[in-house]
């Protein structure tokens, strides 16, 4: 059955999963909702978009995003409070970044009501999956492809967006120790860094395995210079603790400019946390953590929130971390979150009211 809200047509699923899944133990992003937004871009523009059941797609052998690897994804969160409202972080900064990737994978741009109003439109047909369990949420993940077929190496010229739904608890399941990187490299000056492309993931997948190997969960990414700074995480950006001050990497065309770490930063001097933004050297944070002046290291993005740091390793030797009461990184997670279950007062306008 096909029905008109706004401009947006909603195919039902006939049948639901919802009872299959134990909203107690989710995993990160490994089930999805009944429901999925889908758009295609053809002859120049967009079809409105769509809300059908969750189904696999049928694509051509030939779509480019096979062979020279056009996709762009966004994450982000949806949450729903005490009263059973829902709410979203920052939306409409996801929706500018995304056009910012797809305009340097050479994408085209997507409208914001598409964005903001398919997704609104999808996530008030699956509120329900909404998980209100501590740490969890309803994981969002935008993402667009190039459907359009060819071998010649050259942009496509049809693409799909959709918007895939995951109910999903913590990004990292235990403690996070880190390797920082000393030969790979994330990104380099004049590539595609601080885009959110699918192929910049990839890239990071063996140099993450051979860290997992010696026992670090994430790879810490330097310069690709000479490896001389502290750039970002797989998947999140950096902050280090060098006695009561916060440090981060300035964004720059190798770095995501991350909406965690922007909001950070101004929750921290809101607290009046001293915070400087500045390049960090590797020599630096290991200087300070021989002598005892490296308070805290953590990570920062939607799905890993704000996930503490161990340790890390570097050069063969490793370096603990010690375990603070009243930590940064508590403080910070403890307000962050209070703002995006709308459990506190927002004085920064980040909360999105969905429903
Ligand atoms: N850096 C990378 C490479 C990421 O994939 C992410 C996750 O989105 C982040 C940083 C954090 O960005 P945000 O806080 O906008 O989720
Ligand atoms: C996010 O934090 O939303 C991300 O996109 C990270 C992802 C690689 C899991």
């Amino acid at each position: 059955m096909e029905v008109q809200s706004n401009q947006i047509v909603v195919e039902k699923s006939s049948t639901t999963k919802i009872n299959e899944v134990d909203f107690n133990n989710l995993s990160f992003g490994s089930v999805y909702t009944d429901h999925m937004l889908v758009a295609d871009y053809r002859n120049g523009s967009w079809t409105i978009p769509k809300i059908v059941p969750y189904q696999p797609l049928t694509l051509d052998p030939a779509s480019k995003i096979f062979h020279y690897g056009q996709s762009i994804f966004e994450g982000m969160k949806a949450y729903k409070d005490a009263n059973g409202h829902v709410w979203l972080f920052r939306p409409r900064d996801n929706h500018a970044r995304m056009n910012i990737s797809a305009q340097r994978m050479t994408m085209p741009q997507i409208p914001q009501e598409y964005f903001i109003e398919g997704l609104t439109a999808l996530l008030e047909l699956e509120k329900d999956w909404i998980p209100t369990q501590l740490g969890s949420s309803l994981y969002v993940r935008p993402f667009m492809f190039a459907s359009g077929t060819g071998f010649h190496a050259s942009p496509a010229d049809e693409y799909k967006f959709l918007i895939a739904l995951a109910p999903s608890g913590a990004y990292f399941s235990g403690k996070v120790k880190v390797l920082i990187e000393e030969t790979y490299a994330r990104a380099a000056n004049g590539g595609v860094g601080y885009a959110k492309a699918g192929g910049n993931y990839a890239a990071q997948f063996y140099p993450t395995k051979l860290a997992a190997d010696k026992g670090y969960q994430q790879v810490v990414w330097t310069d690709d210079h000479n490896h001389e700074y502290i750039e970002e995480a797989g998947a999140m950006n950096i902050f280090v603790r060098i006695n009561d001050t916060l440090l981060t990497a300035p964004t720059s065309d190798r770095i995501l400019d991350g909406i965690t770490r922007k909001s950070i930063l101004e929750l921290a001097a809101d607290m009046g946390v001293k915070t400087e933004v500045r390049k960090i050297k590797v020599s630096e944070v290991v200087e300070a953590a021989k002598n005892g002046n490296l308070k805290e290291m953590f990570g920062a993005g939607t799905a890993a929130v704000v996930s503490p740091i161990s340790g890390f390793g570097y050069q063969g030797v490793d370096y603990d971390l010690p375990e603070l009461e009243n930590s940064y990184a508590q403080t910070i997670k403890t307000k962050i979150t209070d703002i995006q279950y709308n459990r506190t007062e927002d004085k920064f306008g980040w909360r999105y009211k969905v429903v």
